[in-house]
């Protein structure tokens, strides 16, 4: 699998990536706004397309992913982006990786308990919030399920 850091080189193609795939360049977690074009990541190519995408952030002792995109699931291509993400943090020496999903995403719900994540919290009604800073969140969900809720994972590192 062709898999690349983000870096100086690729900005402007991830940046694009991101808008087509969040409506916008700005992420709201936890009602807090983060800028989507000043993450690390990695980015999975394939003849120069990217088909996958994970940007991470890392605060102290703990990395949160903040974006996980395949365009070609059931391919191994977003496993293959959260081990990247893994090996990242362990080797920081990150204590956790936590993200977020919302109550909609139900393959990514199954996603993440599959890949060792854990769910540790759930932010009642908080996406009413986050739309008021990024209208563009849609009402309807995956499944027509609505969405409301934000949904906290995570997984604890081994110390190194
Ligand atoms: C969640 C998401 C990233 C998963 O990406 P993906 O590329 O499909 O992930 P993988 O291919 O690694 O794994 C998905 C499933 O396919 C299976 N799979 C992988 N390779 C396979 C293959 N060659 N044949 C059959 N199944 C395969 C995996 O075992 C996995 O199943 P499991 O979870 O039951 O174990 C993707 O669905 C996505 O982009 N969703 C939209 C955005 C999103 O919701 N992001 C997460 C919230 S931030």
């Amino acid at each position: 699998m062709d898999i690349k850091a983000i870096s100086s080189q690729n900005r402007k193609q991830i940046n694009d990536f991101i808008s087509s795939h969040w409506f916008s360049t700005d992420m709201v977690v936890r009602g807090k706004t983060i800028d989507m074009t000043k993450l690390d990541g990695f980015a999975v190519y394939e003849n120069k397309a990217i088909i996958g995408l994970v940007t991470y952030e890392i605060d102290g002792s703990e990395c949160e992913i903040v974006s996980l995109d395949s365009l070609s699931e059931k391919h191994g291509i977003g496993t293959a982006l959260v081990e990247k993400v893994i090996e990242t943090a362990t080797k920081l020496k990150c204590v956790k990786i936590k993200l977020i999903t919302t109550n909609d995403n139900l393959n990514a719900i199954r996603f993440y308990q599959r890949r060792g994540f854990d769910m540790t919290c759930l932010y009642h009604n908080s996406i009413q919030n986050a739309r008021r800073i990024k209208p563009s969140i849609p009402m309807i969900g995956e499944y027509g399920i609505p969405i409301k809720h934000e949904i906290e994972f995570e997984m604890k590192l081994p110390k190194k």
